[in-house]
């Protein structure tokens, strides 16, 4: 074999460089995959990429700028404007996604590119609406920024001084106009609720839906190239898109491997030799085909020798997710190889099973993978930053570890964002965790004028083809609350015009999306919308009367009024895809966008974050049904203390919901129940505000991520009361048996040393299976018990085996609310810095019982081994993960630490 090059130096924009003989063909929309070819070229590729050139309408503002990158980034980077995350400058920096901005590089395009009898400008992300020039001529329009753009540019060439540039209209003024210009009828909601200050008529532009603003994001209605500018030259043909999936035939135990490719071929080709690889399943086959002109699809399936030895991809928790190589060759008729793809490839099935329940009368609804039913534990995810050029590798990486460190197996890829980058993707292939892919639609209705089916039919077909070959992939649905909002007629729409939205609804989502669905990935389930009743809604044509149906489908569930520490208020939904609280975020994340006189709950900066209306209120109203509210005399103090108190609130009302959804796995009642999964709204935030999120932007872990470690836990005890009686559950989602038994410990709150312990019998806990395994009346248990009260006492109780080995994580019940608790006292907590080898730890003592023991490092990177617990013994000690390289004396001067009780102290 020739020598390969891996990856094409990026051309620097002015600066010629020639184009190695020996290259590759890096397609950057395929993360997991290599394309390269030896010897004879067949694609030249030319990055675009780096720095061009941008101004504004009337050239008042001129800069550099890089690509990929948006306009608001290059403006900041040089100086234009600041952080616009910083106080009110969303507002104050409305005018930049008013204005009209040009992006413009030149380069030299060598020889042996131009004299390629095809040469392609290939834009792989346009954000959004822009015109297209090369060297003074028009090449093409665009409106969709999730799409690949390619227009054929050859003749357009010169040598030396090639002028490339991008025309963007305002992404705002855009949409307006197309708003105008459907006058036929309005497309609601025509803007966003004024909480939100945000732009109007986003459902008219195919740009991230959050962009315009969203509950719990700005308004930043960005322009710009967002992903690479390129060239691709060739003669023979290009490999213009490429996917693989495995199918496993259950009754002959066979896996097949499907290989697709998308070939733009410029003359025929007989007896084209394509050779597919695997070998280490021994699998190999060449197929000989005749290559037509034009564009088309080649459809090759490998059938896996050794079936039995493969390794399946399991999801985070239930197994490995080893992949093989898959190497294809494509040869000429006389045996010239043309080219070589490497790629990965992963074997594993999924169903959506949707089926009659005995003694219930609506449809089971859960995922079986690798034949297997898999309890979906997980949640939301939403952009990162809304500039995505901002998002770091490591920061995107390090989000999805922080998904899979809190035993998480899945994430929705929620559909106002955008549909992510590869390496995305690729990270969640690789460490398990299943996607469920929204299609990028929100909370609205849509139009379906020709020119927007256009668009998105081109959108969904290149998305599908982008991530169809992913196994962490598992679903595909076609919008966020599209069906719901119709349903439940969120935009009281008049009774006789029902008709026209309902026909948008089915043109769009179901003779669009879902046929392209079918038509080019049959490898996953697809859903119309997100919440559905699925089947049901199917038969109701789309449009279920209440797509919220706790028998059918998933649910999403708010609710801010009711306590949540009441379980009764949850619906026993058969899939929970949405449901939440909000809190603020560490005050280290505040500082640096704002200032002193923003530090306060009431202030106008607190305000102007909260983005859902009256948020800031319903977070207190929660908390105070449990909680006395901060009332220390140093306003920064109370600002903290709130900040605190809203995490806590938070953390608590998704464990109890999340336990619910959990313990309810095995069980029905009233026909209600089989529940598997809790996808709890929402893992990230966009930016540094007060949001369901239960990690902050910048990454840091708020209260509820610590929480989410131990609610998420695969072995779990899970307590609860009904009518007077305390039940505890276990839970288990391993694929082993366990005999199990559960040890209660009771605790006054005055006291560090359990006044009395007590242990079930054991029990069986088959896997995958929520069992009951402990049943006492509370006054019984207590009065059994140093004559307990429910005021003076909490419960701890813990799974054990019959070794005395423990099962998952301690977990706690209280009896009252710690506002009403007899005995909780200042526990004077203290926490001391120190480091092993391997670690920086902190010793942590206390003098009493402490609730939501909280360390801080405030702006430190990295995180605790476990944090905002329970206090029950005198010391702990808890490992820091840095992120960083970070000092012990670093870390002592950064590190505080509060309990409840600190909040109330004089
Ligand atoms: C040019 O445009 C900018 C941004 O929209 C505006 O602030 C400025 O007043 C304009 N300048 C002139 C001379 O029109
Ligand atoms: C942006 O371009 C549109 C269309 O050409 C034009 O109507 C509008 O006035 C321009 N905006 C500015 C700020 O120049
Ligand atoms: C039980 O508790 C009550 C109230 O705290 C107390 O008055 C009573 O003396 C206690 N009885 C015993 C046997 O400890
Ligand atoms: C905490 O310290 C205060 C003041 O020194 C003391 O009064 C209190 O008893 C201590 N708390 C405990 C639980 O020991
Ligand atoms: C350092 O401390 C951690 C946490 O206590 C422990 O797991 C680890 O084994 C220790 N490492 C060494 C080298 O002692
Ligand atoms: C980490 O910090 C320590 C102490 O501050 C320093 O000695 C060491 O060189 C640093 N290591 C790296 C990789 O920066
Ligand atoms: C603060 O609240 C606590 C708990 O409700 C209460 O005990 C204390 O008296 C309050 N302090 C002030 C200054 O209001």
């Amino acid at each position: 074999m020739t020598q390969t090059r891996k990856w094409l130096p990026s051309l620097v924009n002015n600066e010629v460089k020639m184009v190695p003989r020996v290259f590759v063909l890096l397609l950057s929309s395929f993360g997991f995959l290599e394309v390269w070819s030896h010897g004879g070229p067949v694609s030249l590729v030319q990055s675009l990429d780096g720095e061009w050139k941008l101004w504004n309408s009337n050239k008042s503002l001129s800069l550099p700028a890089r690509v990929p990158g948006c306009v608001h980034t290059a403006l900041q980077e040089q100086g234009f404007i600041k952080d616009p995350y910083f106080r009110f400058n969303d507002l104050l920096y409305e005018w930049i996604s008013l204005d009209n901005w040009t992006y413009a590089s030149t380069f030299a395009v060598s020889k042996e590119v131009r004299s390629k009898q095809k040469v392609l400008l290939v834009l792989d992300g346009v954000d959004t609406a822009a015109s297209i020039w090369l060297n003074g001529v028009s090449v093409g329009h665009t409106d969709n920024m999730f799409r690949q753009y390619v227009f054929p540019v050859r003749d357009l060439l010169t040598g030396e001084e090639n002028v490339l540039t991008v025309h963007f209209l305002s992404p705002v003024l855009y949409a307006a106009q197309k708003r105008k210009a459907h006058s036929a009828y309005a497309v609601p909601p025509e803007c966003p609720p004024d909480v939100q200050k945000g732009q109007c008529h986003v459902n008219f532009i195919r740009k991230a839906q959050s962009s315009f603003s969203w509950d719990w994001g700005p308004s930043f209605p960005g322009a710009g190239l967002w992903k690479g500018v390129r060239l691709e030259a060739f003669d023979l043909l290009r490999l213009d898109r490429f996917a693989t999936f495995p199918l496993y035939d259950a009754k002959h135990s066979a896996w097949t491997l499907v290989v697709e490719m998308l070939l733009d071929t410029l003359q025929l080709m007989n007896g084209v030799q394509i050779t597919l690889d695997v070998p280490e399943l021994l699998s190999r086959a060449t197929f000989s085909t005749n290559v037509r002109q034009g564009n088309a699809k080649y459809s090759f399936s490998l059938s896996i020798n050794v079936s039995s030895k493969v390794k399946l991809w399991w999801p985070n928790g239930l197994g490995g997710q080893p992949s093989y190589r898959l190497l294809i060759t494509v040869c000429s008729e006389d045996g010239k190889s043309l080219y070589s793809v490497r790629s990965k490839v992963y074997f594993r099935t999924v169903e959506l099973v949707q089926e009659p329940i005995v003694g219930s009368p609506g449809l089971s609804f859960y995922f079986r993978i690798n034949g297997k039913p898999v309890f979906l534990k997980g949640s939301n995810w939403i952009p990162a930053h809304s500039f995505q050029d901002r998002v770091t590798p490591d920061a995107l990486r390090e989000l999805l570890r922080s998904a899979t460190d809190a035993n998480m197996n899945v994430l929705r890829v929620w559909g106002g964002g955008v549909y992510e980058r590869d390496a995305f993707y690729d990270t969640c292939d690789e460490l398990g965790l299943m996607v469920w892919q929204d299609f990028m639609f929100a909370c609205a209705m849509y139009p379906t004028d020709d020119d927007f089916l256009r668009t998105v039919r081109e959108e969904v077909y290149q998305q599908i083809w982008r991530l169809k070959s992913h196994p962490s992939v598992i679903v595909w649905s076609a919008n966020n609350e599209n069906e719901a909002a119709l349903a439940t007629d969120w935009f009281h729409i008049p009774g006789w015009r029902r008709s026209i939205y309902l026909k948008d609804y089915v043109t769009l989502y179901v003779n669009n999306i879902m046929t392209l669905v079918k038509q080019e990935d049959p490898s996953r389930p697809f859903l119309a919308s997100s919440p559905t009743n699925g089947a049901e809604s199917e038969r109701e044509g789309y449009v279920a009367d209440n797509p919220y149906d706790p028998r059918y489908g998933d649910t999403h569930f708010y609710s801010y009024e009711a306590d949540c520490w009441d379980w009764r208020a949850f619906p026993r939904a058969r899939l929970a895809s949405e449901y939440g609280f909000q809190s603020w975020p560490s005050l280290a994340a505040l500082l640096p966008v704002s200032v002193a006189e923003d530090r306060s709950f009431n202030s106008r900066f607190a305000d102007h974050r909260q983005h859902h209306l009256d948020g800031n209120q319903q977070m207190l109203k929660q908390a105070s049904i449990h909680f006395p509210l901060p009332n220390s005399s140093q306003p920064l103090t109370r600002f903290t203390h709130t900040l605190y108190l809203t995490q806590v609130t938070q953390a608590q009302c998704v464990k109890t919901q999340t336990e619910f959804y959990r313990r309810s796995r095995s069980e029905l009642l009233g026909g209600l129940g089989h529940t598997m999964g809790a996808l709890y709204w929402q893992l990230n935030d966009i930016w540094q505000g007060p949001s369901w999120s239960s990690i902050e932007f910048g990454g840091k872990w708020k209260m509820l991520h610590y929480f989410a470690v131990d609610f998420f836990a695969d072995v779990l005890p899970v307590a609860f009361e009904d009518d007077g009686e305390l039940l505890i559950y276990a839970i288990s989602d391993l694929s082993q048996d366990l005999k199990l038994n559960v040890v209660v410990s009771v605790y006054k709150w005055s006291d560090l040393d359990p006044i009395c312990m007590l242990r079930s019998k054991s029990a069986a806990v088959p896997g995958g299976s929520a069992v009951p395994v402990f049943k006492r009346s509370i006054a019984v248990l207590l009065v059994g018990c140093g004559n307990c009260s429910r005021l003076s006492c909490l419960l701890a109780f813990h799974l054990e085996d019959e070794n005395g080995a423990r099962h998952g994580p301690v977990n706690h019940h209280f009896l009252c609310s710690p506002k009403d608790a007899v005995g909780l006292r200042p526990p004077n907590i203290t926490a001391k810095v120190r480091e092993n080898e391997t670690e920086l730890l902190v010793d942590v003592e206390s003098q009493a019982i402490a609730p939501f023991v909280w360390l801080d490092v405030g702006d430190v990177e990295g995180r605790f081994g476990s944090n905002g617990f329970l206090m029950l013994s005198r010391k702990k000690t808890v490992a820091f993960h840095a992120r960083r390289n970070t000092s012990v004396t670093q870390l002592s001067r950064a590190l505080t630490v509060i309990s409840l009780s600190d909040l109330y102290l004089p």
